[in-house]
């Protein structure tokens, strides 16, 4: 199997990258993280990437006059670094076709709900908009991007139940546990070349 290089490109916390890394370096197959880009200059995921020894870079969005500008430059430092597959993990920033067409049915982002529900929210909205509506299960989701937000082809979905003490806080944390598992099971699942991407569907085309 051929190795893959992972990119990741995160904004803040960078949870789910060291969620990704720690599995990925337990594997026995050949994919790992060869490079985290964030936007953030002081995001705190440029130090669990350096505890890690994993190269960092900063792409900052401020700095480009143009989105396009802005993407041209991750696609530049990812391409420089032979990434074949890009995970976005709390990416803050909207991808545009520029970006998603260059890595077509390459970049992977991780959702914190059991999309096409709840899709268009970041973060603790989320989990707010989750309870306010009731729904008794929740989860997460890890999809392909495609330029619409949050409504490409879905890869792995995990669930858990929403408890009546649930908080937006909570809520966050149980279905963040299920991101860290999802997130590798994807990613492996991409590394061994068994995703197949059909119109809006992935199949999958055997098993881990
Ligand atoms: C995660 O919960 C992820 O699902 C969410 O941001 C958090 C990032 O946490 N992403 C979105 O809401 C995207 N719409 P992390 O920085 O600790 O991985």
């Amino acid at each position: 199997m051929a190795k893959v290089n992972v990119g990741v490109l995160a904004s803040g916390r960078g949870s789910n990258f060291e969620a990704l890394a720690r599995a990925l370096s337990r594997d026995v197959f050949d994919a790992g993280i060869r490079l985290v880009v964030s936007n953030v200059p002081d995001a705190p995921v440029l130090k669990r990437a350096e505890a890690l020894e994993i190269p960092c870079v900063v792409i900052n969005h401020h700095e480009h006059k143009t989105r396009q500008s802005f993407e041209l430059a991750l696609i530049n430092e990812l391409e420089h670094h032979d990434i074949g597959l890009v995970c976005l993990a709390g990416f803050m920033r909207i991808l545009s076709p520029t970006f998603v067409d260059h890595f077509r049915d390459r970049v992977m982002n991780v959702h914190p709900s059991l999309l096409p529900a709840f899709a268009g929210l970041h973060g603790e909205a989320v989990h707010t908009a989750v309870i306010e509506a009731g729904v008794k299960v929740t989860g997460c989701t890890v999809h392909f991007v495609t330029a619409e937000v949050d409504a490409g082809p879905i890869i792995v979905q995990r669930t858990l139940p929403v408890r009546e003490e649930d908080t937006p806080a909570s809520l966050a944390l149980r279905v963040l546990v299920e991101e860290h598992q999802a997130y590798p099971e994807a990613v492996r699942l991409f590394a061994q070349g068994l995703l197949k991407v059909e119109g809006r569907r992935v199949r999958i085309t055997g098993t881990l």
